[in-house]
């Protein structure tokens, strides 16, 4: 059986705040393995490919200018069940709910930005995870 693999970005206000690391962290201590990462800055046009579901709504262009503030780190990370698993340890996407014990529950808050910035993105389905593993990993 392959492994599942899913595609986890350290968002701009993670990579500001120097919580790569603790994002990395969390991710190898639940015993996922990091297959391929990077930090790159990302351009709209790449944005704009992984937002396409966003696209039209009221945080959107927000979303995209934050998403281009600073750079990210993008990972592709495997094992068994990674997209449930890693979406449960991210937590809720509003971090002012999200659950004592997640990344976003305990390294987030609402800043009272445009758009919430919640440290990190999980894919939500093995289609979107290679979908945008294909955007930010091109060759592999
Ligand atoms: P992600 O894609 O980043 O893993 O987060 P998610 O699935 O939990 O949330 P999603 O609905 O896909 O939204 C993508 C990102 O857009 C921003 N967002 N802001 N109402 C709002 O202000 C709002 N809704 C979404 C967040 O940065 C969210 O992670
Ligand atoms: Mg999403």
């Amino acid at each position: 059986m392959s492994a599942e693999k899913t595609l986890i970005l350290v968002k701009p206000d993670g990579v500001r705040r120097g919580l790569t690391g603790e994002v990395i962290s969390r991710i190898e201590s639940k015993g996922y393995s990091i297959e391929a990462l990077r930090m790159l800055n990302a351009d709209r046009a790449l944005l704009e490919k992984h937002y396409a579901e966003h696209a039209g709504k009221p945080f959107y262009e927000p979303l995209v200018e934050f998403m281009m503030s600073g750079p990210i780190v993008a990972i592709v990370a495997t094992g068994n069940r990674v997209i449930e698993g890693f979406r449960s340890l991210a937590g809720a996407t509003d971090p002012t709910v999200a659950a004592p014990g997640t990344i976003r529950g305990d390294l987030a808050r609402d800043q009272g930005t445009k758009v919430v910035q919640n440290i990190v993105h999980g894919s939500d389905s093995p289609e979107s995870a290679a979908r945008e593993i294909s955007i930010f990993f091109p060759t592999n």
